[in-house]
């Protein structure tokens, strides 16, 4: 069982949105369950709805309860868990509010306080400000920033400016959920604890690298953030451009935060510029259509609530990056993602070339070593190696080595964000992402968007229920190449 993270008080702004509900208070809620000694928690959800605390607590119950599996709900934990809860309202932008907060706070300067800003952020900056004002900095206070920060680098530097001008860089916690996920803590393990892999590492071995994370739900009754955000700025920008840091970069001297942060910064610093011709070339939008999935019909995404009759968001992107470094030079990165796809699925594939020179028969079409980092649905990793197919002749067909997790550990996973908040708990930064990082994603992401707007074509069309628009396959056959499920 896990030790209780220590006494703390945490500050949920956005108390009543969707990632309290369907994220962080679950997180907590299991960590509460699972920890003893757990008196010296406080959760205070801030949020704008005048509501009482019995009020908050029935629109707890109603909204996130459904989020914990039935066999997971311990009532006794479950009500002993909502006696840590409380509310208060605070509009962010008006100061006034931050008194009540102020009062609820009082004499707990000693104790851990962690402010976790799920909300536009565009509110953030006055967050900090009004929050500062109130007195509430403490030295031992935290603030962890929920994704994406800004629309583009100006944006993102002028938040980032105001949260710096109240907290330091070690109080900030810059948030990218896909970094708590185990098995992103599974491939840092593999790469870095396994003295086999770092030959196969690299340009020598590695033919070329795919990164999927394709969901099947829609907008989610958050049709008015997503279509300002899209998918680039929603899940490239921070999730996917994060998973390709794990996988490309070079081994740290420790697991320090900055020593991890340092690596994944060179690799963002290394992916090539796109300029107005690769955006053509090497980059897919999508839009969805109306379709099915799982043969229910769900509709097109400009029929979705909150989003322009005319909206050119993109839902789904596909794209070619490369790295400019000895160790992956000429090794394409496939990114992929997008919503209302066929399967839920989260994936990072390592294709392995192949034998330089074939002398045995293959059983089935395929046949080349590829390792399979799978986040979801069942996370786990397998390594496909080709073996003889019992018989009398001499064929040979891949067949994986498989470790799932659930079945290898025998106990449940924890979700990403109770590790993460308990990190922010204990202070832990390395799984956080570092200002200069997420810099070099959005310089990096920011001449993608020029080129697309300045070309003024519309986003791909693709049917809800499948991958995507054809030109993602055009993309990655181009080279010779499919994308896995197509293999
Ligand atoms: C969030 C995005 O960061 O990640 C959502 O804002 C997306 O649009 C979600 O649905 C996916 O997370 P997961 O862990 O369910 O794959």
């Amino acid at each position: 069982m896990a030790a209780a993270p220590q006494t703390f008080d945490l500050i949920f702004f956005g108390g009543t949105g969707d990632l309290a509900m369907r994220k962080l208070l679950p997180a907590l809620y299991y960590r509460f369950r699972d920890s003893r000694g757990t008196q010296g928690w406080r959760i205070i959800s801030a949020g704008r709805q005048p509501l009482s605390r019995d009020e908050y607590l029935a629109y707890v119950a109603e909204h996130c309860r459904r989020f914990i599996p039935a066999a997971d709900l311990d009532e006794t934990a479950w009500s002993a868990f909502m006696h840590q809860l409380e509310y208060v309202r605070i509009d962010a932008r008006d100061a006034a509010g931050y008194a009540d907060l102020a009062n609820r706070l009082q004499n707990s300067a000693e104790r851990v306080r962690v402010f976790y800003l799920s909300t536009a952020a565009d509110l953030f900056a006055d967050i900090c400000r009004n929050l500062a004002q109130a007195g509430l900095v403490t030295p031992l206070s935290r603030v962890v920033l929920e994704k994406p920060l800004g629309r583009d680098l100006a944006s993102a530097t002028e938040i980032n400016e105001q949260v710096g001008a109240i907290f330091n860089e070690s109080q900030i916690f810059r948030i990218d959920h896909y970094l708590g996920k185990e098995a992103v803590q599974n491939l840092i393990a593999l790469r870095f604890g396994n003295a086999i892999i770092e030959p196969l590492w690299s340009r020598a071995s590695v033919r070329d690298v795919q990164i999927t994370i394709a969901e099947t739900v829609g907008v989610e009754g958050r049709g008015e953030f997503y279509d300002r955000a899209g998918a680039m700025r929603d899940m490239m920008q921070n999730h996917l451009l994060q998973l390709l840091c794990i996988v490309a970069m070079e081994p740290p001297s420790s697991i320090d935060p900055d020593a991890m942060r340092d690596e994944k910064l060179k690799v963002l610093r290394t992916l090539k510029p796109f300029s107005p011709e690769d955006v053509r070339n090497k980059t897919v939008r999508g839009q969805y259509r109306a379709g099915a999935i799982d043969g229910k019909p769900v509709p097109g995404y400009l029929n979705e609530d909150g989003i322009g009759a005319d909206s050119c968001t993109e839902t789904f992107v596909a794209l070619k990056a490369e790295l400019g470094n000895w160790r992956w030079a000429g090794v394409p990165f496939f990114l992929r993602t997008g919503k209302r796809m066929q399967e839920r699925l989260a994936e990072i594939v390592v294709n392995f070339r192949s034998v330089p020179h074939a002398i045995l028969p293959m059983a089935a079409a395929g046949g080349d070593n590829r390792l399979v980092i799978r986040l979801q649905p069942d996370e786990g990793i397998k390594l496909y190696l080709s073996v003889k197919v019992p018989g009398d002749e001499m064929r040979v067909r891949t067949v994986p080595l498989d470790l799932d997790f659930a079945e290898a550990f025998q106990t449940r996973q924890w979700d990403a964000y109770e590790r993460l908040l308990v990190d922010v708990i204990q202070g832990k930064l390395t799984l956080f992402m570092r200002r200069d990082e997420l810099d070099a994603a959005w310089r990096w992401i920011d001449p993608i968007h020029a080129a697309w707007h300045d070309s003024g074509d519309r986003p791909k069309p693709y049917a809800a229920g499948t991958w995507g628009p054809t030109a993602s396959s055009a993309l990655i056959v181009r080279e010779g190449l499919s994308w896995r499920e197509d293999a």
